[in-house]
């Protein structure tokens, strides 16, 4: 193991994460570890590659990736398929993450994607709706992930892509076809994950299944680094936009329980006025993420 990785495996395990708001939090976890993010991340984040070949690339000209990080999804996009899209969002709340977003858009010469400083719980300062819109192992560093995705879902074209790639457990009695995880998994990943503000949770599948149309699903087990003899079970989601019938609802009958799941009803939040100082580079028609305000180029 190498210095890089030791401080990595600190602050991922022993190092306290400070803040008053999730931005705070997110910075008092990253930014020591942002520059060694993306190698400690191949080996942490399973099943990236197999999920982004299941997306049907045919169909994108707008993608938005909520949770973006560093960006190293676009490094599992297919090079030609990535040059067709005409526009791509990355969209984060880490500063420390997106300045490395922000050099890897730059060496790669890519002229159709932007970077946007937001929180994906808040209403985003989005004009144009996607096809594809990915979360990759995002939701479950948001603890009201359901106001995340009914954010998410405004962005999303008709019969867009929706899809979703994260650690999880299983509900204890799970319905009929679906994984099953014993006592220990259920009981060991959550609290463990906790430490980091990871938060596992049963409701997510679920709760995807009778949201969107499963295009594409996968759900299944992973070693982490440094943890021998443990898997962390996680899945891939890919639907499409479910058509409503009534003032949103569903026509799946489990839609309105999941609805529910949260416990809470959503709310939306507006915050207008902070778009201007948030969204990097938004007002160039040219979508080219330098010269950013808060960001160095
Ligand atoms: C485990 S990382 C995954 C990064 C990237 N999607 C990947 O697969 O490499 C989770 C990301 O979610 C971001 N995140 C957490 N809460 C957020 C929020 N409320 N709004 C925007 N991004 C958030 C973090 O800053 C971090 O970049």
């Amino acid at each position: 193991m190498n210095f890089a990785e030791l401080k990595t495996l600190y602050k991922l395990t022993l190092a306290p994460i400070r803040g008053n708001n999730q931005e705070e939090r997110l910075e008092s976890f990253y930014k020591g570890q942002a520059n060694h993010y993306d190698d400690f991340r191949k080996k942490l984040l399973p099943g990236r590659k197999e999920f982004f070949q299941k997306i049907d690339w045919d169909k994108v000209n707008h993608w938005i990736d909520l949770g973006c990080g560093t960006g190293q999804n676009l490094d599992f996009v297919p090079p030609d398929r990535l040059a067709k899209i005409k526009r791509i969002d990355l969209v984060d709340l880490s500063s420390s993450l997106l300045e490395v977003c922000q050099e890897r858009i730059k060496k790669s010469k890519l002229r159709n994607a932007r970077i946007l400083k937001a929180d994906v719980t808040e209403k985003l300062p989005l004009d144009d709706k996607a096809d594809l819109i990915t979360f990759s192992y995002s939701l479950s560093m948001i603890s009201d992930w359901i106001l995340a995705i009914e954010n998410a879902q405004k962005h999303l074209r008709p019969n867009g892509q929706f899809a979703v790639v994260d650690f999880y457990v299983a509900k204890k009695y799970p319905p009929y076809g679906a994984a099953q995880h014993g006592w220990f998994t259920r009981n060991f990943w959550p609290n463990w994950f906790a430490n980091d503000n990871v938060f596992l949770s049963p409701d997510l599948l679920p709760y995807l299944k009778t949201h969107f149309s499963e295009v594409a699903l996968s759900e299944s087990f992973a070693e982490l680094p440094y943890l021998p003899g443990l898997k962390v079970p996680y899945f891939y989601f890919i639907g499409t936009k479910m058509e409503t019938t009534h003032k949103g609802q569903g026509r799946n009958d489990e839609f309105k329980s999941a609805r529910t799941l949260g416990g809470k009803k959503s709310r939306i939040k507006t915050h207008f006025e902070n778009f201007s100082s948030n969204v990097f580079n938004w007002s160039d028609s040219i979508y080219w993420p330098f010269h950013v305000q808060g960001l160095s180029s």
